[in-house]
């Protein structure tokens, strides 16, 4: 069976996400065109993958570019309470402005954690740009560092989606649109298979 029989329904082609990225980028450049130094973008790996090299492409202004890995999930689709820095940026942050690029906000404990992590280390302000955000998810509230700004590319509803980056069990990262997994393919504990 093809991956894309696994998807039960799409919420976002691949268009309307190249549009929406589009609008974000140019809204970044515009807000940040002010500061001299260049801006750091942090992408949280692995699911920020395709969405930070789709708006870095279209952000007009200098930046530097490095990843943070913070475990949430593990292979299931239920949050984890207390999620950790596995890998850290390399990057020198003190005295930056930072843009901290999320696939998606659920919970609020990934961020919230991020927030207090780069902050510490010296950030002047830390935005988030998030391509998906799940309000209606939310357990965890988290502050923005200085005058740091929130993005989102789409508000989403309360379904566990993959695609554009985002997995289950590792699998459908490479999907180029954004889809709800049927259902015999979400339920903990199942391991999707693609033959
Ligand atoms: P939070 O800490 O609960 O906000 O979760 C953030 C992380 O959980 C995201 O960076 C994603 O990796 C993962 N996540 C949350 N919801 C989904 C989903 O619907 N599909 C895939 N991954 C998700």
């Amino acid at each position: 069976m093809a991956m894309e029989d696994h998807i039960e329904r799409i919420l976002w082609t691949d268009e309307e996400i190249s549009n929406r990225v589009s609008e974000l980028a140019s809204q970044i450049s515009n807000d940040f065109k002010q500061f001299s130094s260049a801006l750091v973008i942090i992408g949280v790996a692995t699911g920020a993958f395709l969405f930070l090299a789709d708006i870095v492409r279209k952000i007009t202004l200098p930046i530097t570019v490095d990843f943070i890995r913070v475990g949430s999930y593990g292979s299931g689709t239920v949050s984890n309470a207390s999620p950790i820095i596995s890998s850290d940026i390399k990057i020198d942050i003190k005295g930056k402005h930072v843009i901290v690029v999320e696939d998606i906000v659920d919970t609020g404990n990934t961020l919230s954690c991020l927030m207090s992590h780069l902050e510490s280390k010296g950030a002047c302000s830390v935005s988030v740009c998030t391509f998906l955000d799940k309000p209606a998810r939310r357990k965890v509230h988290f502050e923005l560092v200085g005058e740091g700004k929130f993005y989102r590319g789409f508000e989403c509803p309360d379904y566990f989606v993959v695609g554009y980056g985002m997995d289950f069990a590792e699998l459908y990262r490479n999907l180029p649109y954004v889809g709800v997994l049927k259902p015999e393919y979400t339920s903990d504990g199942c391991v999707a298979t693609i033959s």
